[in-house]
């Protein structure tokens, strides 16, 4: 993997997050790590003059094992890869590393690199530094429908808005 500014970036966020989806990844090896599916974020800028800080948000319901690790520490990975690791991606979206060992299950390959983790099939990496967190809350919701079309246990997901502070491609 070679690293480059975001401003080289080329990319679709839209088709990127929804359609590729992407990993979200927190923990190393020291600590253990978990990683999951999700296809629910957005990329943008905010908190700087004169454009804002390169920032990604991720939400997480609160049953995700995954989420404990994002909480615990102050990095994140966002993994995106080539349409091969489908089903990878897929299998990491249906179990939980709670259960047992999903990573190794899925036949990704975990790189660590000091404070975080990312994998080695990936396309691009995004690690991102814990600026924010916030939960979605039912009195937010200005289009109340989105309630019980996506909430119907009431697991509003907690929002996690990150700095990118590395882009990783392929070489
Ligand atoms: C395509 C896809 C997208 C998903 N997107 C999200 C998401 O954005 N947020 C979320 O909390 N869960 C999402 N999930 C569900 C988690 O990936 C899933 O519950 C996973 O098993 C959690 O693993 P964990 O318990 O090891 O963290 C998605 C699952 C799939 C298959």
């Amino acid at each position: 993997m070679k690293e480059i500014s975001v401003s080289e970036l080329q990319l679709n966020p839209m088709t990127m997050i929804a359609k590729d989806w992407m990993l979200v990844t927190a923990g190393n090896a020291q600590r253990g790590f978990n990683t999951m599916t999700a296809s629910w974020g957005h990329l943008g800028s905010i908190w700087g003059h004169g454009g804002g800080l390169p920032t990604a948000v991720v939400y997480l319901r609160p049953q995700r094992y995954t989420k404990e690790f994002v909480d615990r520490e102050e990095l994140f990975t966002i993994t995106v890869f080539p349409e091969e690791y489908r089903k990878a991606l897929g299998y990491l979206g249906s179990h939980s590393g709670r259960d047992g060992d999903k990573v190794a299950e899925s036949g990704l390959t975990p790189v660590f690199e000091g404070e975080y983790t990312y994998f080695a099939e990936a396309k691009l990496t995004l690690v991102c530094r814990k600026l924010y967190r916030a939960p979605i809350v039912p009195e937010g919701f200005l289009d109340q429908s989105i309630i019980d079309a996506y909430y119907p246990q009431r697991d509003f997901h907690d929002m996690y808005i990150g700095e990118i502070i590395k882009v990783l491609v392929q070489d």
